[in-house]
Parts: C-alpha cells; structure tokens; sequence
C-alpha cells in the first residue's frame, strides 16, 4: 500500500506519519508538504531514515507538482490533512486559507481523478458545523448537523468537504470525510491552546484567555484520531462521513487550570484578554457512527492524555524553542499585545 500524506510536516499529519510508519511497517508513505510556518522538519526527523517513508516539499495547490508526484507515484490512498489551520490567523488574513483548504483540495481531487485512487481521505473539523449553545449540555453534532461554519477558516474547511461530496457524486471518486473534535499532544505548534499554555507557562508568562474561559471544547489525544483516520481508510465506506470525537468536554478554564497544576504553576498567570471575534462557544462530537460501524473508541483518557502531552513538552523543549525563537516571536506580539 502506498499513501500520500499531505500535511505531514504539521502536528496531526505528522503524528499520522508515525503511527502508520509504526502499526503498518510495510507500507510506503510519502509525505507532502509545503513547509508553512506549521511544517516542521524536526517533526520527521525520527522517520527521515526509514527507506519506506519519503519526503517531498509541494503545495497541493501547485497542480504541475501535484500531477508530477501522483504520475511518478501512483498512489493507492490519498490521506489529506495540509491545510491552514489557526482560526485566529484565518481571522487576520482570510486568503491563504480559500487558496490552500479549497484550491488544494481541488487540486488534489483532480489528481485523485485523473490517475485513479482507491481512496481519497479528506481530514475535516468539527468546525464545520459551527457551535451548540453553552446551556445544552444536551445537543452534540452528528454526521447530519447541517454546515454552519464561523471563521473564514471553518468556511474553508467546508467548502472542502463540498467539493469531496461532489467529486464522489459526479465523478464516483471513493472519498471519506473525518469530522474531528480539537486534538492535543506531541508537535502541536504552540499558537494552539494547550500547547501556548504549557510554554508561557514554563516561561512565567501571562496565560491569555480568551473572554471569560468559559467556551467548552471537545478534546482528543493526537493517536486517537490517527488511529480512526486508519480505520476510516481500511474499513470505512465509501462516500460517508465520520465524526471523530471521545465526549471528552472541558472549558477553555479547566483546561489551562489543568496544565498549570501539571506543571506545578500558581493560577496567578491567568490573564483575561479580549475574547475571539465570532468566537464558537461550544463543540461535542457525537461519535456514534464511527464506534457502531468501525468499532472505534478513544483509547487515552484526558487526564492520562494531558500527562503524557506536558511530560512530552518538557522533555522535548529543543523542538518548541526553535519555534518559539523565530518569527513566531512577532506573531505573538501582533496577536497578543495590547489585547
Ligand atoms: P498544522 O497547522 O499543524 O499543520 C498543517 C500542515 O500542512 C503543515 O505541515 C503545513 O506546512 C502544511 N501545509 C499548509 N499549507 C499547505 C499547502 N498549501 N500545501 C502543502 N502543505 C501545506 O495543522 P493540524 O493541526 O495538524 O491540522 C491538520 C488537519 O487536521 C487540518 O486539515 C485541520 O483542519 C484538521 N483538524 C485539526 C484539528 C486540531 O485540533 N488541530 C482538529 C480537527 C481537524
Ligand atoms: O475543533 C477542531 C479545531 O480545533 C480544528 O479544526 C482547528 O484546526 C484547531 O486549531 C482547533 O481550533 P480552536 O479554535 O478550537 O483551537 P485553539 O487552540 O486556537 O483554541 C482553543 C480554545 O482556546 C478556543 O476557544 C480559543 C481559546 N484560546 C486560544 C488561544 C490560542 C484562548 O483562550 N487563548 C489563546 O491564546
């Protein structure tokens, strides 16, 4: 079996990388990726030597290098996770992420069309279906919650999963949608939540809340969702949809209280900054689908989960100062200061 993984330099396509390159040692996996300010090379680092894993810098929005990769290589299954990703960022310049999320997909799509695939895997959000409100603890998003979406980011990533639908309508391309909740853990870049929680933390610096820290989302240990991508590409059907979600529920507070006490930090960091624009107050994946037809359950707890993630992050702070010392440094200061 041989994948394209797009996005693989980014956390969750990264993350993806090892566990397949792990749990199916015989297949070949090739890792497409632009190297945005989320790819990042130390994250394949482990793998780089692994005569079955490949590396190739591309935008799969460049359709002549696109068209070049898939002619040379001739895939079995495409597994798509390049994407922009920050709501944030999608906030303060919307464009990059119509071109990459809705004309990369297409791209990709075409390519998928053009010189055959067994599967084309599209990894969607959650964030498709906009928000439930904070006092209905009782409503959670199925796979038939109409589209609703927010953020210019969330607008992207379901015009995406529009032009999966058609291609699978019109042109019977063998698609699969996955429908995530917020994932955490190893190589999440740290403009995300947890992630810029633990290193501000560790620095002694300000933890800027959004709002009050009462938004609640719905969290996933990283190997839980790649272990379902895995099982969506196997065992899944074709032209569906699955939620990947572990009902794991927290606010935004409960959530940086916890990193604090892991890291044995004083709760005086918190800060409260001005809140998101259009900010989502609450996501909860229903996941019935996935667990009735794949079987398929969350295997790390949160409380096991967040452990293993501030543990992670204390022994790999090489990978995140790198990060952090670069022009990440005026993202921050256009984004937090004066908030
Ligand atoms: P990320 O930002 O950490 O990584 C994105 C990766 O895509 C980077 O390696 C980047 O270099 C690459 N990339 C960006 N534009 C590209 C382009 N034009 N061509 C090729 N590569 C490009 O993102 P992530 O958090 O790992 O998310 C991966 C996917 O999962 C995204 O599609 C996202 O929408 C989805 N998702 C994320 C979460 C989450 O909690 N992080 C939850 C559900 C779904
Ligand atoms: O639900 C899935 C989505 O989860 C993915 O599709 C996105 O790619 C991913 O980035 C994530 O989106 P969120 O907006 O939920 O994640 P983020 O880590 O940016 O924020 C989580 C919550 O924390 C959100 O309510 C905003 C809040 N927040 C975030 C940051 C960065 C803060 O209060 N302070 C912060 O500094």
């Amino acid at each position: 079996m041989k994948i394209i993984v797009t996005g693989g330099a980014g956390f969750i396509g990264g993350n993806f990388v090892h566990y397949m390159l792990k749990e199916h040692p015989e297949y070949q996996i090739i890792c497409l990726d632009k190297l945005t300010y989320a790819g990042n090379m130390e994250t394949l680092e482990p793998v780089m030597d692994n005569p079955n894993f490949t590396f190739v810098k591309a935008d799969i929005a460049d359709r002549d290098a696109v068209y070049a990769l898939f002619e040379k290589e001739k895939p079995d299954v495409v597994v798509n996770f390049a994407a922009e990703s920050h709501v944030d960022r999608s906030i303060t310049d919307p464009g990059i992420f119509l071109q990459t999320n809705i004309i990369g997909t297409g791209v990709l799509l075409d390519a998928c069309r053009i010189y055959g695939i067994k599967r084309y895997h599209q990894v969607s959000t959650d964030e498709v279906y906009g928000d439930l409100p904070l006092d209905r603890p009782d409503l959670f998003f199925t796979e038939e919650t109409p589209l609703h979406t927010s953020s210019p980011y969330s607008a992207s990533k379901a015009s995406a999963d529009l032009l999966v639908m058609a291609y699978h309508r019109t042109y019977g391309l063998p698609t699969t949608i996955s429908r995530c909740s917020n994932n955490y853990g190893p190589y999440h870049f740290p403009e995300k939540l947890i992630p810029l929680m633990i290193a501000n933390a560790l620095k002694d610096k300000p933890l800027p809340v959004y709002g009050k820290g009462e938004n609640v989302r719905d969290w996933l240990y990283v190997e839980d969702h790649c272990r379902a991508i895995d099982m969506i590409i196997h065992k899944g059907r074709v032209g569906e949809i699955y939620n990947i979600g572990g009902h794991n529920e927290r606010t935004n507070l409960q959530v940086v209280k916890t990193v604090l006490k892991e890291l044995g930090k004083s709760e005086d960091l918190i800060t409260y900054v001005t809140d998101r624009p259009g900010h989502d107050r609450r996501y909860a994946i229903d996941p019935a689908k996935i667990h009735a037809e794949l079987g398929w359950e969350p295997l790390t707890l949160f409380d096991e989960g967040i452990k293993k993630t501030v543990k992670w992050y204390l022994e790999n702070r090489e990978w995140w100062e790198h990060i952090i010392s670069g022009d990440y440094q005026q993202y921050y200061e256009k984004m937090y200061k004066n908030r």
